[in-house]
């Protein structure tokens, strides 16, 4: 069984680690992917979003009603890690019903919104969150750089967002877009770069990189 739960795993991985796929191709793998998601990121040794939750505490410390949307909340494993360190203002949004389903059955979050984010708005008012976080979202075929204004625009000024993605990332043409963006917003007075770094083991023995920005 865990061979099987090992080869299904390593398939549905490498579908999505596509670089030319579309949102829809990948949304198709994450319907099927569902199901044994959980499983698969621990086996995957995914630490997103323990690696989130850290930022998260260091940022809030003792604000535990911030209000915090997980974008791209897949099943909610991020929700969970918030829940644990007694968060409890999460709302979630994802492109994925069946992800979606599967995290709310775990009652983690106030709002399940499922919606595909990209150019187009949101139905979520201006400056609404204290927060955005978000793991295992940023790379091709799911979020990128022309998903910053949208974010920025539902964070309350002074909120924060914080992203972690894997760091070689940063040397295809995609990280190099999305940095180039992250440094628009800097350069427009749309947010503020409160930390980026490296961080090790994000994802298996791959490691990953934080970004913490300030919306103004
Ligand atoms: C690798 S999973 C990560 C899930 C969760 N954050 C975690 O770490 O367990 C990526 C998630 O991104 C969602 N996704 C991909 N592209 C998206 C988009 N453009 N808008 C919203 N959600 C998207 C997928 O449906 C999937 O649930």
């Amino acid at each position: 069984m865990a061979t099987e739960l090992t080869r299904q795993t390593e398939e549905f991985f490498n579908k999505v680690l596509n670089t030319n796929a579309s949102n829809q191709e990948i949304l198709e793998v994450y319907k099927d992917w569902a199901r044994i998601y959980d499983d698969s990121a621990a086996i995957l040794d995914h630490e997103g979003p323990s690696i989130v939750a850290k930022e998260v505490e260091k940022l809030f410390e003792e604000k535990k009603d911030a209000l915090i949307l997980d974008v791209a909340a897949g099943t909610g494993r991020l929700g969970a890690e918030l829940k644990k360190n007694g968060f409890h203002n999460l709302d979630a949004l994802d492109a994925s019903k069946e992800m979606l389903e599967i995290a709310k059955e775990k009652k983690l979050y106030r709002n399940v919104v499922c919606d595909l984010l990209g150019p187009n708005r949101l139905d979520i008012p201006d400056d609404t969150y204290d927060a955005i976080i978000t793991t295992g979202s940023f790379c091709p075929g799911h979020l990128n750089g022309s998903c910053l204004a949208e974010l920025i625009r539902i964070v309350k000024p002074d909120g924060y967002i914080v992203i972690v993605l894997r760091k070689e990332l940063l040397d295809e043409e995609y990280g190099r877009d999305l940095l180039k963006i992250m440094d628009d917003h800097v350069s427009s007075g749309r947010w503020t770069v409160v930390s980026r770094r490296p961080v090790p083991r994000y994802i298996g023995p791959k490691d990953g990189m934080v970004f913490v920005h300030r919306v103004k």
